[in-house]
């Protein structure tokens, strides 16, 4: 019980890597506000975590609206008294080409994978700052360092978060919050499925064929969601007391060959 007594809000939780990380603290005892865009599925996420006892509460929030992370963060002071722990993790993907990427749409990205990781910091902030173990953790990306084709908005977005951590631990490390990131790879959700047929980026021929048969992936998979939780949960945890300012990559070790 890593996380007994602790608060912790998770954004983006009704599925993926955002209900992995969620299930992740409750079960080490913290009590976990999990909120998502998308009401039904995340009540329905909510309902099989409360069945396991684990105490978690859902509430709909919308990470591009400043108000609506105002709300989620007073809910979780409101309900709880505290909090200690902020995972923003809601995103969106976007593999738009250059000559159909909208002003709208490059907006709309950056709405929500980057402003969102600051308007929900913004609103736990005055709450984080009461709290002897406060820990932010921000779901960058390896595309956050890395260029891919028809990446610009997300990519753009996700480099953001990478530094927008590294400034989030020199302001605030003075007042005792942590903040890091966790930059995953290729992991199996509904963000890496594949639009058309609805098969995942890892069962096509040229992922096996890269990654697995030539050997880009070490590891030799995919990660699964609670693969990210596990890094999550460590630097939300006291394990990690000492670092501030870091992106901890989960990734099969792919971006280690080239
Ligand atoms: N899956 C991957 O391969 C991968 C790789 C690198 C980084 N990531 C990052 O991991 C995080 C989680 O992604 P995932 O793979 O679990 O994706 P996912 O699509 O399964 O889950 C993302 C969740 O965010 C929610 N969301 C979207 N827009 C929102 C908004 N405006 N406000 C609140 N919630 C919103 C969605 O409803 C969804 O439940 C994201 O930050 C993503 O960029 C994923």
């Amino acid at each position: 019980m890593r996380l007994e007594g602790r608060v912790a809000i998770v954004t983006g939780a009704a599925r993926g890597i955002g209900l992995a990380a969620a299930a992740a603290l409750a079960v080490e005892g913290a009590h976990v506000l999990a909120s998502d865009i998308d009401e039904d599925v995340l009540a329905g996420a909510v309902k099989v975590l409360a069945a396991k006892k684990l105490s978690v509460i859902a509430i709909k929030c919308d990470v591009s609206d400043a108000e609506s992370a105002v709300e989620m963060a007073d809910m979780a002071n409101r309900q709880w008294g505290r909090i200690d722990i902020l995972v923003n993790n809601a995103a969106i993907s976007d593999d738009t080409p250059i000559d159909e990427l909208t002003g709208e749409r490059w907006r709309h990205v950056m709405a929500v994978n980057l402003d969102g990781v600051l308007h929900c910091t913004r609103a736990a902030l005055p709450f984080l700052r009461r709290s002897p173990c406060a820990s932010i953790i921000n779901i960058a990306s390896t595309q956050g360092f890395r260029g891919q084709p028809h990446a610009m908005a997300y990519a753009t977005a996700k480099g953001g978060v990478v530094n927008l951590t590294r400034c989030m631990a020199v302001d605030f490390g003075p007042e005792g919050i942590r903040a890091n990131a966790v930059a995953p790879g290729y992991i199996d959700t509904r963000m890496a499925l594949q639009k058309q047929d609805g098969t995942h980026e890892h069962q096509t021929e040229w992922y096996q064929d890269i990654y697995v048969k030539h050997g880009r992936m070490p590891l030799r998979r995919a990660g699964k969601p609670e693969d990210v939780a596990g890094p999550i949960l460590f630097l939300a945890s006291d394990e990690s007391r000492y670092m501030t300012g870091q992106v901890l990559v989960v990734d099969g070790g792919f971006t280690c060959t080239y």
